[in-house]
């Protein structure tokens, strides 16, 4: 039996507890989540937990980075369990602001400009998605001050950004991150996936099936970007459900479009596969 994680839910108790550790000389480790935690989850936890003396698991649905009501409403929210999860996987500690504590005076006046994040792949779909993403995440910074952060490459872009927003604002900390957990099939885990019925879970693991046909056809000597996002959309195209957003490929470290196919590439798709739209990417090194 791991030990149970402590529950803070105030501002303060959150700080009080950050300058306890700091008293201690406790290197803290901070995993930020909207919770409804999975294994992916678990992953980046565990991995906190191993390089550090306190673990701060934050679940916070963040309202500023949904577009649309719908999807927050729903956004799936089990904290009972969350909370077993977090302990079992290694958190001292589970920061569960409500919104009125992160927000009381309603949405916030001053937030985080993305910069060219704002307008690429999700940012371009989901306007004000990623001013949402970097605003909490610099408010999540401030209150818990990790010494290590660690992030899923699922969301390659809101890790790109992170690590911009570390880099460029002088947070101070180091940001580690950690591999894409799937499904056996293939589909990438995501806490939107509980969402899906029997069929269109089947139906999801197109993307992951049309990232794999991008990296092969790569593989195979294609460098032209229009021809492989043609290959990709026809993958998806057969799933006549699946309704696709993008499928294309960007150079990882700044995510600027390739030229030619050619270097460290990431393929990343998104899609909407009946209420929910799914993201996934793939490396490819060529
Ligand atoms: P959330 O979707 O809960 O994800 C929290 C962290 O878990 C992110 O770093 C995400 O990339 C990682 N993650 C999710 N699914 C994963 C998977 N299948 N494999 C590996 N890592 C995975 O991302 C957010 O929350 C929010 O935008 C947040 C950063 C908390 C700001 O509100």
């Amino acid at each position: 039996m791991s030990p149970t994680a402590r529950r803070l839910s105030s501002i303060e108790e959150m700080v009080d507890a950050r300058a306890d550790f700091a008293r201690r000389s406790r290197a803290v480790g901070l995993v930020a989540t909207m919770g409804a935690l999975h294994d992916g989850h678990r992953s980046l936890i565990e991995r906190a937990a191993a390089t550090c003396d306190e673990v701060v698991v934050s679940i916070f649905v963040n309202p500023l980075q949904f577009g649309n009501a719908d999807d927050l409403r729903h956004y799936p929210r089990q904290i009972e369990r969350d909370l077993e999860i977090a302990s079992q996987s290694g958190a001292t500690v589970v920061f569960t602001p409500t919104e009125e504590e992160m927000f009381p005076s309603g949405p916030p006046a001053v937030t985080v400009d993305p910069g060219p994040y704002a307008t690429l792949l999700e940012g371009g779909s989901r306007p004000g998605h990623m001013r949402g993403v970097a605003t909490i995440v610099a408010k999540l910074f401030n209150i818990t001050r990790p010494d290590r952060t660690f992030f899923g490459e699922k969301d390659f872009e809101q890790l790109t950004l992170v690590r911009h927003l570390v880099s460029d604002l002088g947070f101070g900390l180091e940001v580690i991150a950690m591999p894409i957990v799937r499904e056996v099939d293939g589909l990438a885990m995501s806490s939107r996936n509980a969402r899906l019925s029997e069929a269109e879970r089947i139906q999801a693991t197109v993307l992951h099936r049309a990232l794999r046909r991008g990296a092969r056809i790569i593989e195979e000597g294609c460098r032209d970007l229009g021809e492989l996002e043609r290959e990709m959309a026809t993958v998806v195209a057969r799933e006549p459900e699946v309704a696709l957003d993008y499928a294309t490929a960007r150079m990882s470290d700044d995510l600027s479009v390739p030229i030619r196919l050619e270097g460290s590439l990431r393929l990343l798709i998104a899609a909407t596969v009946g209420p929910v739209r799914l993201i996934d990417n793939l490396a490819v090194e060529r």
